[in-house]
Order: structure tokens, then sequence, then C-alpha cells
């Protein structure tokens, strides 16, 4: 099969590399239909991300068709046309029965990230995203094995067209369980770092809570004015306005936001220090997006984290946090938990993620979707892959 795989930093190719079989009996093979670009690939794409071995195949954000499915398989049935949740989840573990999928104590067989680690188990496995997190191949190609089947995959009713549900995968439940652990609601007001992907799905599922004022600090003036026009918020650009926490506490009656939410993570742009530091490895991440989301924040309340962060930040400033009484929220998503009652509210109509896509590319054309993503070209927003190959080549199994 074609499958697009990593060698090492801006060096990913489109190759053809062996077929998935089923290994566990809860495995299903799935052929692709839609497959898309995010933000956490490019941090692997800019070489950022350890663990990565020559040849591995990226992305985790993807859908399909059952083409196969182990004997222990109960959840789906060949043919059905599921989405699947990027983390792996066991459904049966201390987390798992808390819903907290994505720590996971029973997927990654890999170290996981945490620096000082101690006896800590490794959090949940995930696709396409390296050896710390178990070095599952990923989905930007045209088939890929699906281990966990009854936990992850959800079954998607005839008629919804793949761009529609495609982003229950990541980022739609990235955006919401951001907001949701903002305890964002009717009347709320957000600053949201980061005009991406993640934050304009953090922005569609603050207006769908309920939120009033919705601020948004990016310096990409097309995603800004996308957002605008899409979400209603308020574009604060960082180019032109030096201190967006500054500008978003006046116009909060000097009191600040109830909550902020870093869509940036740990590659943030904006300290020439920061980025020094960390390309000597003196530095674990730019603490950029982080410092304005604590300054933008009123007393008591949140800062929730779903941009992606590793390792140590030495500008950190966690006495104005204490000060503020601030609660912090973080991590990789519990996809699976969101995932039903997302999937209810695109069927009613009151979610709309796929008016974000803005390049629909064969998997043939992934190198340049990871281009154009990367350089933020064409006013890229978010790239959806299609694999050309329609017809199964699994028939030997079924
Ligand atoms: N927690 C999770 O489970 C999860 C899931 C998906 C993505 N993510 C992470 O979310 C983050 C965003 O992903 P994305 O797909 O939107 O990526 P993206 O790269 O398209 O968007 C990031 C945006 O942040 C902006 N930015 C950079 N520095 C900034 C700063 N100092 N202040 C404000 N904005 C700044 C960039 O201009 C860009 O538009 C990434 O770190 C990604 O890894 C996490
Ligand atoms: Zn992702
Ligand atoms: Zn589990």
């Amino acid at each position: 099969m074609k499958a697009l795989t990593y060698h090492s930093a801006k060096d990913v190719r489109v190759e053809t590399v062996p077929d998935p079989v089923l290994q566990d009996e809860q495995d299903i093979i799935l052929r692709i239909t839609a497959t898309a670009i995010c933000g956490s690939d490019l941090h692997i794409y800019r070489g950022k991300i350890p663990g990565m071995k020559s040849g591995d195949i990226l992305g985790h954000e993807f859908m399909g068709v059952v083409e196969d499915v182990g004997p222990g398989v109960t959840k789906v049935r060949r043919g059905d046309r599921v989405v699947v949740p990027f983390t792996i989840a066991c459904g049966d573990c201390f987390f798992c029965t808390h819903t907290l999928f994505s720590a996971c104590e029973n997927t990654n067989p890999g170290r996981g990230a945490i620096l000082n680690k101690k006896n800590v188990r490794s959090g949940a496995g995930m696709f396409g995203y390296s050896h710390l997190y178990g070095g599952y191949a990923g989905g930007q190609a045209e088939f890929v094995r699906v281990p966990k089947a009854n936990v992850g995959p959800v079954v998607i009713p005839a008629g919804l067209a793949d761009e529609k549900v495609l982003f229950l995968s990541d980022i739609l439940p990235t955006g919401y369980q951001a907001v949701v652990n903002g305890r964002v609601g009717p009347g709320s007001s957000v600053a949201i770092f980061g005009a991406g992907p993640v934050g304009l799905m953090a922005a569609a599922s603050a207006r769908l809570l309920g939120a009033e004022k919705i601020f948004m600090v990016d310096h990409h003036a097309y995603r800004l004015a996308f957002a605008q026009q899409a979400y209603d918020i308020i574009p604060i650009n960082f180019d032109e306005v030096d201190d967006p926490a500054e500008l978003i506490i006046e116009q909060t009656d000097f009191r600040g936001v109830d909550a902020s939410i870093d869509a940036v993570g740990f590659e943030a742009k904006g300290s020439a220090l920061e980025t020094v530091l960390t390309d000597l490895k003196l530095e674990g991440s730019s603490g950029k997006a982080l410092r304005q989301a604590i300054a933008a924040t009123r007393r008591g309340g949140v800062v929730s984290v779903p941009g992606v962060y590793a390792g140590f930040i030495h500008g950190f400033l966690f006495g104005d946090a204490f000060e503020k009484g601030l609660s912090f929220a973080s991590g990789q998503t519990h996809t699976q938990r969101f995932m039903p009652e997302l999937l209810e509210k695109i069927l009613e109509g009151q979610l709309h993620p796929e008016i974000i896509i803005t390049h629909r590319l064969s998997l043939e054309e992934a190198v340049r979707g990871y281009q154009i993503f990367e350089k933020k070209q064409e006013d890229c927003r978010k790239v959806v892959l299609t694999p050309g190959r329609s017809d199964s080549v699994l028939e030997a199994s079924a």
C-alpha cells in the first residue's frame, strides 16, 4: 500500500510499504477514506519529537471502512464506516474506567514523554506518534491496523460526508475538551491563543457552550479573519499588538478572562531567547503562549492547555498563577469520551467542523500538504488527504 513515511526533519515521503495485518484479536484493518494533517504532525515534521524511526508511518486523524476484523471484535463489523480516535485505549484499566482514555495504562509499550518518570506507567499509545507512544503505524496511508477496536472506533450513520465527521478523530474533541476544562459556559469570557485548527475548534466549542466574549490571538491575519467571520471572535494579531494579554485585560474591566486556552504549545513564537535556548537544548519549550495565557486570565480562572508541551520551561511564572489562584488543565485529549456527544451535535447541525478545511489533496500529494500547512502558505487552515485507490487489496483476508 501507499503511506506517508517519516525519514528525518522536513523529509517525509509517500512510499510503498507492506499492508498492515491483524495482530491481536481486538484489531481491525481499516481502509482509509479520509485522513488529515494535524498541528501535532508538524512537531514531528520539524524533527522536534524524539523516538521517530526512518520509515515510520505518520497520521492520527483518520476514518474509513472496516476491511477485516479480529475474532474478539464485537462493536464493529466488516463494511462499517468508522472514525477512529487518535489515542488508543483498552477500556478496562483504572484510567479508562474513569474516562481518562488518553491515560490508558495498557496500550503504550513505549516510554512516554515524562522526564521525571520514576516508575509511573506510560499513558495511552497513539497512532503515528513515535516510539515513545508505542510506535503504532499511522493512518496517512491506504490501510491501517486499529487495535482495541471495541473501545475506539465510532460508527458513522450513512449519508454523512467524510469531512463532516473526520475531525471527531482529534481536533474537534480536543477543542471541546479544552473549553470544557476551561469551565466555559453561558456568558463566559475566553482568550484562545493560536488560530490553528485546534484554536478554531475551541472557538466553535466555546460558541456552542454559550461563551459571550472570545478573544483570539495569532499572527496569521488570514486565520484570524476566518475565525472572526465563522465564530465572531475578537482578533488580536501579535505582530501588531506587542502584549495581547495587556489588551485583553483592558477589555475585560481590568480583570482578565474567565478562561484562557493555549492552543499553540511548545513551539510558540515570540521569544527569541527561548527559541535560541531551545535550539541549544538548554530549554525544553517556548513558554510564550503559556505566559500570555497566565497573564490574560482573571483571578480564580482557568488556563486550559491543549497545545502540546514537552520537557521543562524556565520562564514559567508559577508565582503569578498562585497569586491569581489559577487552575490548570492540560494533556492529550480523552477523545473516546467526547466523540458520541459531538457526533450528535454534528447530526443536529450545531457543529460544522468541516468549514475549516482549505486543502483537499490526494494521499500522493501529502508531501506538498505538509509543506503548505507548515509554512502557512495558500492561506492554509487544514489539509485533508484522500487515498486515491478505493478498491480493496486485502480481499485475501476477507
Ligand atoms: N492535546 C491534544 O490532544 C492535542 C490534539 C491535537 C493538537 N494538539 C496540539 O495543539 C497545538 C495546535 O495545533 P494546530 O493543529 O492548531 O496547529 P497549527 O500549527 O496549525 O496552529 C498553531 C497556531 O499557533 C500560532 N502561534 C504561534 N505562536 C503563537 C503565540 N505566541 N501566540 C499565539 N499564537 C501563536 C501559529 O501562528 C498557528 O496559527 C499543537 O501544539 C498540537 O500539537 C494537541
Ligand atoms: Zn492531532
Ligand atoms: Zn485503559
